[in-house]
Order: C-alpha cells, then structure tokens, then sequence
C-alpha cells in the first residue's frame, strides 16, 4: 500500500475538518493557540506534499522550497494575499482558498460594524460602564442616520453584494465601483461610479476589495479628503488597503466622522496602538467570518481542497489553474 500523502496543518481546526484527513493523509498538525513561526512552517513543511495554512502564515517562495514536493496549500480564508501565489504557480503548486461560504457571515459583520460606527456605540457603552452618564441629553452620543443614506460600496464582488443586498432593508442608495460595471448591480439597485465619485457621495464607504499590489493604499490622504467630513469609513477587506497613517490623521482632525475597522496593521493590533487611542474608530480583531457555522465550513474546505490536491485530483477552489500546467513528479 503506498504511503499516505504528508500534510502540515498550521492550527487546530475543528474535528469535522480534520476528520476530512483522517485516514487518509499522514498529517502535522500545529498544536499551538500562535500561529507557528515562520522558520517552524519552514521546518515541518519540509518533506509534505500538502500545506494547509491560515491567513495568519506567511508562506513565501522559502517554505515552498523547503519542500520540493509541494503540491498545494490550502487557505482557510478566502483572502490569500498572505502567499505567494506567482512563485507557486511556477513551481507547479496549486492555491486554493475559501470562498463563498463566508459572504453572508461577513457582510452580516460589516453591517454590524457600519451601524456601531455611525450610532457610536462602542462610545456610548462605555460611557454607560465608566458612570459618565448623568442625565438623556439633547445632543450627546449623536451620530449618523444609518436609514436613507448613502452607501459606498468599493469592490463588488460577493461581499460588497451582500452588503449592498442588506442596505436595501435600510433604504439606502448604493454606489459602487470595482475594475468594471458588474451585471447583478441592477438586480441589487446599485450604481456605478467613479472612485473619487463614490468618496464624494457616500455617508458611508465600505471597503471589499482583496489586498493586491493594485489595492494596496487605495485609501490614502487624498482619498479621505474627497470624503465628507461626516462620512465613515467602513474596512472589512485588509488593512493594508487603508492607509493607517493618513486614516488616523483624519480621524484625529475629524476630517471624517470615524472608522470601524475589522483589519487592521499589525494584527493583532497592540493595545497601546495610537488608534485605539481613537474615540470614533471601532476596532475588532478580524472577526468577519466569525461565527461557529462559518469558521466550521471553511475548515472543512479548506481539509477538501487539501485533500483533493495531495490525490492528484483538480481541488474545488483553485486560484491558480495555471499551476496544473504541470509539476515535474518528485525526483524527476
Ligand atoms: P471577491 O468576490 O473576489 O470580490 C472582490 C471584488 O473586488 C471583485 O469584484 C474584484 O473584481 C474587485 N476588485 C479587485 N481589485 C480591484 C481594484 N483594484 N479596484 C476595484 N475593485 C477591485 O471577494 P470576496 O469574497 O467578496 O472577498 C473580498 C475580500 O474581503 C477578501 O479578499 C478578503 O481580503 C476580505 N475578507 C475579509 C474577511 C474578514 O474577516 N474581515 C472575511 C472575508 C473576506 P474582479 O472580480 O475583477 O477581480
Ligand atoms: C478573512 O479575512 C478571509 O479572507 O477569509
């Protein structure tokens, strides 16, 4: 009988996923709460033919050479801008992520995030817990009508759409923009406009772009200067698209009206970060597909397409079809 497949498994994940492996992968598992350190995906990559991998891991073109007989690694996420897709694919190793299965969680998230924001109720809960409430006042703790404002939705994809799908409970009006027009947008009743246009004239943007070289610091000091000074900024995608800098100097200068991040730089975020100094930013620690459903299927993905990969079978969630073209069979 030949010998089952070595995998390495970045994290505990819930026993349905990993029941996917059992019996049929000889599998490594990262035991630890941390994420293993880079030298240690390094270490025990070495000799697999499987990586499954958290957004949290960094696994550069020196992983994928510590193990000549890679041939897939495994997201559990649906972003992987945490791997080197270009430099897998000229070794022949397929990339596969999680997606779909957390967009409703996500954009359930997102409008949590949106309406603590613009009701500013971080801020006020904790007014309530530190005793400084003292009487109902005309204009304290005032924030932003959610009902009827205008939506900023950049990046149309799955979950700027599910976004935009619950703006229509609130009845919002929706602009997007995105690389181009999308077709679903008239079924969702949102428009396309140009970027600097939908900074313009959105009370409220939200950002659902992937983190790529194109959208890296896409939101910088002069974006947020086309927004209005009471708009939020909504960022649910990666941090890194936002620039913190230029954001915290604008929610310092209240030059918008606040920020409700869910991505951050670094995450975790220290809690002596000078944005957590921020009364009108609300901070979470990328809980987006957080719910105990949602994390469970991604896992459970993310052991399938694993699995798929180490068989030699084409895994359901490949990002790079073009590393199929082929990868020379171990010791050829
Ligand atoms: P998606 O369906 O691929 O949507 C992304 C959209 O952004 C696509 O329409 C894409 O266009 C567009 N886009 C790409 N580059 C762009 C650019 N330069 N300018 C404007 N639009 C651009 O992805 P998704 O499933 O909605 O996920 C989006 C992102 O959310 C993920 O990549 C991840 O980083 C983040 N996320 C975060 C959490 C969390 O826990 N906070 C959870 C899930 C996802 P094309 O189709 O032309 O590429
Ligand atoms: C979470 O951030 C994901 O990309 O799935």
């Amino acid at each position: 009988m030949p010998n089952k497949p070595r995998v390495y498994v970045t994290r505990r994940l819930p026993h349905e996923a990993l029941s996917v492996l059992s019996g049929k992968t000889d599998t490594t598992l990262w035991e630890g709460e941390l994420p293993p350190a880079w030298e240690e995906i390094i270490r025990s990559v070495s000799g697999c033919q499987g990586l499954l991998s958290l957004l949290t891991d960094v696994i550069d073109e020196r992983v994928m050479d510590a193990a000549p007989g890679l041939r897939i690694i495994s997201n559990m996420a649906v972003g992987y801008n945490n791997i080197d897709v270009p430099a897998a694919t000229k070794r022949g190793i397929m990339v596969t992520n999680t997606p779909g299965v957390l967009t409703e969680t996500t954009a359930d998230l997102t409008f949590a995030l949106l309406l603590a924001t613009a009701r500013r109720l971080t801020e006020a809960s904790e007014f309530l817990r530190q005793g400084r409430w003292k009487t109902w006042s005309p204009m304290a703790l005032t924030g932003l009508d959610v009902y009827g404002a205008t939506l900023g939705i950049i990046g149309f994809g799955r979950i700027g759409q599910a976004v935009a799908r619950r703006a229509s409970g609130f009845n919002m009006r929706v602009l997007y923009t995105d690389r181009r027009e999308r077709p679903e947008a008239t079924e969702i009743g949102a428009q396309f406009v140009s970027l600097d246009g939908l900074l313009r004239a959105s009370d409220i943007v939200s950002l659902h772009v992937p983190l790529t070289e194109e959208t890296w610091g896409l939101i910088g000091q002069q974006q947020l200067g086309l927004m209005k000074t009471e708009a939020i900024l909504i960022n649910t995608a990666r941090g890194e698209v936002v620039d913190q800098d230029a954001l915290m100097d604008a929610l310092r200068h209240r030059r918008i009206g606040g920020a409700g991040l869910d991505v951050m730089v670094p995450e975790p975020l220290p809690p002596d970060h000078p944005l957590c100094d921020l009364d009108n930013a609300v901070l979470l620690p990328h809980i987006g597909s957080a719910s105990v459903a949602t994390r469970t299927k991604m896992a459970v993905i993310a052991a399938r397409n694993l699995l798929a990969g180490v068989s030699g079978e084409s895994p359901p969630n490949l990002v790079n079809p073009e590393a199929l073209g082929g990868k020379p069979e171990p010791g050829n």
